[in-house]
């Protein structure tokens, strides 16, 4: 059979529902979606005052995980099954930042496996059945971590005021395995399940000796692109990717290689 290439990548008419798609990563990705001639739904808790043909932006927030079903079930019957999720939410806790082994208490801990772990495990399911339903051979993109691979090296925080994040493993690992998990159980439906594994991206007000200590690791000798991300959701969202499944595609210049 003669492959056209061009045509395999081709994403036009595409439904999308990007869950944190006014974030950092969300953004550029809504971007990216829209371009390719998807139709884009943002759903997540703020939006941007800008508007942008072809992305919808509708208020969710996965948090409230007691009536998740019920709302993420009616957003469906409203706007029709999608034939991509891509789910760049980063929900927490306004005291997140004490999840680190010394500082964490068990409250903050389980509330935020609940809001990120949970929402995206039970968003991601929610998602594949309607499509199962629909017949929709779709694509569940969700947004892990290096950290949900490696653990994190301490000593890149020493000198500054950041420290490791005990949650952020357990939730990010957590992402993974139920990628492969989803992926095993959908996929006699034609319904992939990928995680994307990003390393850090740079932030206005990181400090210095962070900085230079993490891109000591790092081989291309940057931090991840909201841009190299974005590329590759277009990819596992299309037919050029239709043999992939339960797997976690890396972007971290290198990061996880040595
Ligand atoms: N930024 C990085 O360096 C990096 C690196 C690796 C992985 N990640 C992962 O990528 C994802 C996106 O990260 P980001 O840097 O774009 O984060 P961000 O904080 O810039 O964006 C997250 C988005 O999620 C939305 N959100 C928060 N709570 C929500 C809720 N209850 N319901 C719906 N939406 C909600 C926010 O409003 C925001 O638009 C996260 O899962 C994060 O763990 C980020």
């Amino acid at each position: 059979m003669k492959i056209n290439y061009n045509k395999i990548f081709n994403i036009k008419n595409k439904k999308a529902f990007v869950i944190g798609g006014s974030g950092v990563i969300g953004h550029e990705v809504c971007l990216a979606l829209q371009e390719s001639g998807c139709e884009v739904f943002n759903l997540d808790v703020k939006f941007n005052k800008e508007k942008i043909k072809r992305i919808q932006n509708i208020y969710f927030d996965c948090s409230k995980l007691e009536h998740l079903e019920k709302k993420f079930s009616q957003l469906m019957k409203l706007n029709g099954v999608p034939d991509i999720l891509i789910n760049c939410s980063y929900p927490r806790t306004s005291d997140w930042k004490n999840n680190s082994f010394k500082k964490i208490n068990i409250k903050s801990y389980k509330k935020n496996i609940d809001i990120h772990l949970n929402s995206f495990v039970w968003t991601a399911k929610i998602t594949a059945d309607n499509m199962k339903k629909k017949n929709v051979e779709g694509s569940i993109i969700l947004l892990s971590s290096i950290y949900g691979l490696v653990g994190q090296d301490i000593s890149i925080y020493k000198d500054t005021k950041m420290t490791e994040s005990m949650t952020y493993s357990v939730i990010k690992g957590g992402i993974n395995n139920f990628t492969r998990q989803m992926a095993s159980y959908y996929g006699k439906y034609n319904i992939r399940v990928n995680s994307i594994c990003p390393g850090g991206i740079k932030e206005k007000n990181h400090n210095k000796k962070f900085v230079k200590k993490y891109l000591d690791k790092v081989p291309l000798k940057r931090f991840c692109r909201p841009s190299d991300i974005a590329a590759n959701v277009l990819f596992l969202s299309s037919n050029a990717s239709s043999y992939i499944t339960g797997t976690m595609i890396v972007i971290d210049g290198g990061w996880t290689a040595i």
